[in-house]
């Protein structure tokens, strides 16, 4: 016999080193469990996340890590859990793959300028990367493939997460997969917006949004951007 339970669904934020994404994703875990969502948060790029353990930056180990926690996510959700993952996942064809697989799933662009990037390089990353002291460093002789149809867009350079969050309830409450009850929770008493997002007006408002990595680049048309060759690249070298 089974119990009716609210269905889970994936937040999964992508977005280049540095861009804000474990920091949202640990909000993110905390105001659920708080909610009384039974909330996993999994950080595929920290080296404590065992599902990712090993795996390097290799195109091949960077599809086998969103490949596992993709498998996890779905089997989480099954179970009516919000999983919240943070992970580079600079390729949009295996996102794209755990968006068919798990079908609830809202994909969030972690987004920031290079600039910030390098303001943010607390581990030297990018500064090796551009020194040739590193290679496959998404954003700089790697690509990033910003996603083509996300949910919502995140300027971290331009959004606190605050903001950015409540956003993100909003989002989710238009989606279904939060009520407004839990929308207050969420966020501490606000009420959502009713019939707000309609969703052309919002994926339009996504879509809208230019990657601001690729920014700098050359007018690249917003949804295919240069499949790879970041802005950053073509400045700095
Ligand atoms: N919305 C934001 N506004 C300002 N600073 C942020 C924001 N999000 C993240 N940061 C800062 O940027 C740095 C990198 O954030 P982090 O979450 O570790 O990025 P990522 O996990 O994408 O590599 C941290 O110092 C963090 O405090
Ligand atoms: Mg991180």
């Amino acid at each position: 016999m089974e119990m009716q339970q609210t269905p889970g669904f994936v937040i999964w934020l992508t977005g280049m080193a540095g861009a804000g994404k474990t920091t949202l994703a640990n909000h993110l875990g905390k105001r659920f469990t708080a909610a009384g969502r039974p909330a996993e948060v999994m950080d595929g790029d920290a080296p404590n996340e065992l599902l990712t353990r090993g795996l390097g930056n290799s195109k091949e180990d960077r599809d086998t890590s969103v490949r596992r926690l993709g498998a996890v996510s779905k089997m989480l959700v099954r179970h009516g859990a919000v999983v919240v993952v943070a992970s580079l996942s600079p390729f949009r064809d295996p996102r794209d793959a755990v968006r068919r697989e798990v079908r609830r799933f809202v994909e969030v662009f972690v987004d920031a300028p290079m600039e910030t990037l390098l303001a943010r390089d607390s581990e030297g990353l990018y500064r090796k990367a551009l020194a040739h002291e590193l290679t496959n460093v998404a954003g700089i002789d790697d690509p990033y493939e910003p996603p083509g149809h996300a949910e919502l867009v995140v300027r971290t350079d331009l959004e606190k997460p605050d903001a950015a969050l409540a956003r993100l309830f909003q989002k989710l409450v238009d989606m279904k997969y939060v009520t407004p009850a839990e929308f207050a929770l969420l966020t501490g008493g606000q009420k959502p917006r009713k019939g707000a997002a309609k969703p052309a007006k919002a994926a339009a408002a996504a879509k809208g949004a230019k990657p601001a990595a690729a920014k700098k680049k050359a007018p690249a048309p917003a949804p295919a951007p240069a499949k790879g060759k970041p802005a950053a690249k073509a400045k700095r070298s």
